[in-house]
């Protein structure tokens, strides 16, 4: 018997890292690896936030803080999304964490019980199944689909609901499809989980990053009808290009607020203090550069999706938001070849040294995430490896007949 507590068994590695792991190790020995597996902008952090970074060191501001975060950063979250989405909450309704990541795995285990049902959607960013199940909750998958664009339908969700049901969990942009959830939904949503007493909690770590004019204001929707019940978990990381710096947020009612720094005070207490600096220079100084960035990201994105469906064997919908495409790839697949995309995307790094995350780890076999977060000259070049194994594998004929 293993000696490690059960709920070890119950989860795996994440897949992301582990991908970035391979990658990593490939390019120390020397190859030129191009590295699409990354869910993290290529830009350089914004020099105002690096600024105030280099005045926190300069002023000693090095020592501990409040776990929950400084009061002058919790109120920065609260102006942001005042100006943003039109809602107000106090600083005393934030926490501030290490990542959107340590918002939802806080949330998970200050809200969810052994026996809980957590709904939320497929393909999902893996973290997202694997926090509930080391809350000792049950993630329950609703699949979304590839031939209506992963659209979250409210429907599938409600009829998901069981007695045992704690909570609904909702990305959007969603990693790694892209898809959005519409306000109108959104709201169906609300409306049955206050009818029933259910948390709805938003991993809204993507925010920023949506494309088309659409609206998306899902935090005022759920704060006009069920204010006392919702969730809403995001960072700098993906919208100020500042992954490495662990900001990340909980919005919420105070109580659970509260429980959620009693986790964090027992675990990893305040984040970096040099960080929170940093953090409140990128939520009240200058916007533009998000845009700067959200115009660069929809024209990398509209390339590499013309480069890839040149193909026809890759079949992939144009992504309303984050900075990954999904590409499906089974009829590239076949019992004498390459037999899932787990081992496509080891075959993609072994021969053409392109990383690529595989769909299994997404709850999505048959798919892979390819990021274009990165420049589009090596996104050409990744692309351009791409087709050239597409061909070889044709050549060497193993595929299965085109659908
Ligand atoms: C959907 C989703 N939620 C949360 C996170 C975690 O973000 P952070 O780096 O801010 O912890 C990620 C990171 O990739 C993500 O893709």
């Amino acid at each position: 018997m293993s000696s490690f507590a059960s709920r070890m068994s119950r989860v795996v590695a994440s897949p992301t890292l582990k991908v970035a792991a391979e990658a990593d190790r490939l390019r120390r020995s020397g190859v030129d690896v191009v590295d699409l597996g990354a869910g993290e902008p290529d830009f350089a952090t914004p020099e105002h936030v690096k600024d105030a970074a280099h005045k926190a060191l300069d002023a000693n501001f090095t020592k501990y803080t409040p776990s929950a975060g400084v009061m002058e950063l919790r109120d920065a979250v609260a102006q942001r999304y005042k100006i943003d989405y039109g809602v107000e909450f106090k600083p005393e309704e934030v926490i501030i964490t290490a990542g959107a990541k340590q918002a939802l795995y806080n949330t998970a285990m200050a809200l969810f019980d052994p026996g809980d049902e957590v709904i939320t959607t497929g393909p999902f960013w893996p973290s997202i199944g694997d926090q509930i199940k080391l809350a000792d909750a049950k993630p329950v998958i609703v699949q979304t689909h590839m031939e209506d664009g992963f659209t979250i339908h409210a429907a599938p969700l409600i009829d998901a609901i069981t007695p045992r049901t704690k909570a609904i969990l909702v990305n959007s942009p969603c990693n790694p499809t892209g898809a959005l959830m519409s306000e109108a939904e959104m709201a169906k949503i609300a409306d049955a989980a206050s009818a029933r007493g259910l948390w709805v909690i938003v991993d809204f770590t993507y925010e920023k990053l949506i494309y088309e004019p659409v609206k998306h204001n899902l935090i005022k929707v759920l704060f006009e009808r069920m204010r006392d019940k919702t969730v809403v978990c995001s960072a700098t990381s993906k919208a100020y290009a500042m992954t490495g710096w662990r900001c990340g947020w909980a919005i919420a009612p105070k109580d659970v607020i509260t429980q959620c720094n009693v986790i964090q005070g027992h675990s990893t207490s305040n984040i970096n203090s040099i960080t929170q600096k940093a953090a409140i220079a990128a939520l009240t100084g200058p916007q533009d550069g998000v845009t700067t960035m959200l115009n660069e990201y929809r024209r990398r994105r509209d390339a590499v999706h013309a480069w890839l469906t040149a193909d026809p064997r890759i079949v992939c919908i144009k992504p309303g938001g984050a900075f990954y495409l999904f590409p499906y790839i089974a009829d590239l697949l076949s019992p004498s070849g390459i037999k899932s995309s787990g081992e496509f995307a080891e075959a993609l790094l072994k021969e053409v040294a392109v990383a690529v995350t595989p769909g299994e780890g997404f709850n999505a076999p048959g798919f892979f995430r390819l990021s274009y977060a990165t420049s589009i000259e090596r996104l050409k070049e990744g692309c351009d490896r791409i087709t050239t194994f597409v061909q070889k594998l044709e050549s060497s004929g193993k595929l299965t007949a085109a659908r």
